[in-house]
């Protein structure tokens, strides 16, 4: 778990006067009535980088995803990606989120090529009627993510590891520089798990970037550029094999680290 990560995922660190950071977040805090679900949390992603999100349930993984898709609203802070705030960063179509499954109606009558046609919508013209281009990038989302076979079907016929892809998909489609995962391998076989992470390191070489979280510790190492550690606040960030240390985790996963309440 504590190995250090291949030398080919790493990347050179950015040079001065280059684009803006992929995700630029400065001390935001989050509240729900009383509960404080994020406290103060800075975190800044390079383009390019695989990044896995990691803290005990209730340490406000889903929140920050939120925070940064501005589905919930800061209490103070800043969220900034590629330079632009949430509204503007979603309105042009740079990021794209992968929500729980807890999170998802999949009741909703919908089909897998449907799914991933939303990911083009902010790319429609007026007529919101697609085009070849929009057609053409679904059918190469869905090949990407081998869920050709199953493009007609309603999304909840689909099994947990399939919905998953079929988000990735939406968010292939959409052509997004940021990729927010909240934790796609949850309830997922080890065979999906396998083609979702091969799938997201072709993504990286694209230039993608990817903020994922998942309880998978051992397997991070393997395909993740950093790793931050996260309970309510940001504990560590950085090399997976210094931030996933035993006295890390014992700080992130230790007793009384359940408690979301503030
Ligand atoms: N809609 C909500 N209303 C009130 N409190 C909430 C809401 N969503 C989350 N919380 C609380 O905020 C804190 C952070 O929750 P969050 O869902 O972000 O955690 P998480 O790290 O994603 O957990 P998990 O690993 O279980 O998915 C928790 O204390 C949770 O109970
Ligand atoms: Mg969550």
């Amino acid at each position: 778990m504590r190995k250090p990560a291949p030398a080919q995922h790493r990347r050179p660190a950015r040079e001065a006067g280059a684009a803006a950071p992929a995700l630029n977040i400065a001390s935001l805090t989050v509240r729900y009535a009383d509960i404080l679900a994020l406290d103060r949390v800075s975190l800044g992603l390079e383009q390019g980088n695989i990044c896995a999100l990691v803290g005990v349930n209730g340490s406000g993984k889903s929140t920050l995803f939120k925070a940064i898709m501005g589905l919930v609203s800061a209490g103070t802070g800043t969220v900034r990606i590629f330079g632009a705030g949430s509204k503007a960063a979603r309105k042009n179509n740079l990021l794209t989120y992968v929500p729980q499954s807890e999170d998802v109606d999949w009741t909703f009558p919908v089909s897998v090529h449907d799914v991933v046609m939303m990911g083009r919508y902010g790319r429609l013209g007026p007529t919101r009627r697609p085009h070849s281009a929009d057609r053409e990038a679904v059918d190469h989302a869905l090949e990407q993510v081998g869920l050709t076979s199953l493009a007609s079907r309603q999304i909840g016929e689909l099994s947990g590891g399939q919905r998953k892809r079929a988000f990735v998909a939406r968010g292939i489609a959409q052509q997004a520089r940021l990729m927010l995962l909240d934790e796609p391998f949850a309830g997922v076989d080890k065979g999906s798990e396998a083609t979702l992470t091969s799938l997201l390191q072709r993504l990286r070489a694209d230039g993608k970037t990817i903020l994922i979280s998942t309880h998978d510790l051992a397997g991070i190492p393997r395909f993740c550029d950093e790793a931050v550690l996260l309970h309510r606040s940001v504990l560590a960030h950085g090399d997976p094999a210094e931030v996933l240390t035993t006295e890390n985790l014992a700080r992130a996963f230790g007793e009384g680290a359940t408690s979301g309440a503030a």
